[in-house]
């Protein structure tokens, strides 16, 4: 994996510097700094209220911050468009489900990348027959085990595959970065143990930042966890260090 990371050349594929947000006199994000590399596992957990969903609009865009910054592979974005971000390489997926339900697997990944931002479909118009779209398509469904049930149609999926393809549609776009908020909600615990091994399988060059509250997900997917509290990062260590720290038992646990 080391040989991965020298491609990007030491840049950082996503970068926080003293990112914040206020709504009025409520500081919903506050001062936040990371900084994501190549191919990293990332975490970002804290009870409900924290400012998760907050900061990750912050990233994709969603909302302008108060102050601080956002850089994508080293270049300021924050002031960019969430269809910008994406453009360069940053992909999300999105609360409202974006399949559709009586198109098979195989059809909803193939809308996907025909649907792609303008400059990108003009790209595929004039490089690609449908036979690259299809071997695209495959390609995608292979890399995320799904090949399977390609010609499943989607209604018939579980709900926790649903989840998993509308994650496998976002990698259409060929991102290097993907921001996942919170895709264990609502899974049953068996299907959330599913998610975190889909997401183990992804492409490990992938950059994943995941904001959860589920810490079964997040300690099973991310390699380093932040904890979000009242907007702040509290602390910041592995999984191990994060099980066993005090301040974070306090915080979801309230004991102490
Ligand atoms: N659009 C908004 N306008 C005003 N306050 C908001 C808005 N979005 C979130 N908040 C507030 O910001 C704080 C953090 O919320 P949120 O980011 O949704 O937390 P989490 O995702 O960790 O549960 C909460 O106090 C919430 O009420
Ligand atoms: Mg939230």
């Amino acid at each position: 994996m080391s040989s991965d990371t020298s491609i990007e050349g030491g840049t950082p594929v996503l970068e926080l510097n003293g990112l914040s947000k206020s709504f009025g006199g409520l500081h919903a994000v506050r001062g936040v700094t990371l900084k994501i590399m190549p191919g990293d596992r990332k975490a970002i957990i804290g009870p409900n209220g924290a400012g998760k969903t907050t900061l990750f609009n912050l990233i994709t865009g969603i909302f302008p911050s108060s102050s601080g910054q956002v850089l994508l592979f080293g270049r300021d974005v924050t002031t960019w468009q969430s269809h910008q971000r994406t453009a360069l390489g940053m992909a999300r997926t999105f609360q409202i489900t974006s399949l559709f339900p009586k198109l098979t697997v195989l059809d909803n990944v193939l809308l996907a990348i025909q649907g792609l931002r303008p400059s990108k479909f003009v790209m595929w118009r004039f490089m690609s027959s449908y036979r690259d779209v299809y071997d695209k398509a495959h390609q995608l469904l292979e890399q995320a085990a799904f090949l399977d049930r390609k010609d499943t149609e989607v209604r018939y999926l579980s709900h926790g595959e649903q989840r998993q393809l509308e994650i496998v549609l976002g990698l259409a776009s060929d991102p290097k970065v993907l921001l996942l908020d919170e895709p264990a909600a609502g899974l049953s615990s068996g299907e959330s143990v599913e998610m975190a091994h889909f997401l183990m399988r992804l492409d490990p060059k992938l950059a994943i930042l995941l904001i959860e509250h589920d810490m079964d997900v997040v300690f099973d997917v991310a390699r380093e966890i932040s904890v979000l509290h009242f907007g702040e990062v509290l602390e910041t260590g592995t999984p191990d260090q994060i099980k066993k720290s005090q301040k974070v038992q306090e915080i979801y646990l309230g004991t102490g």
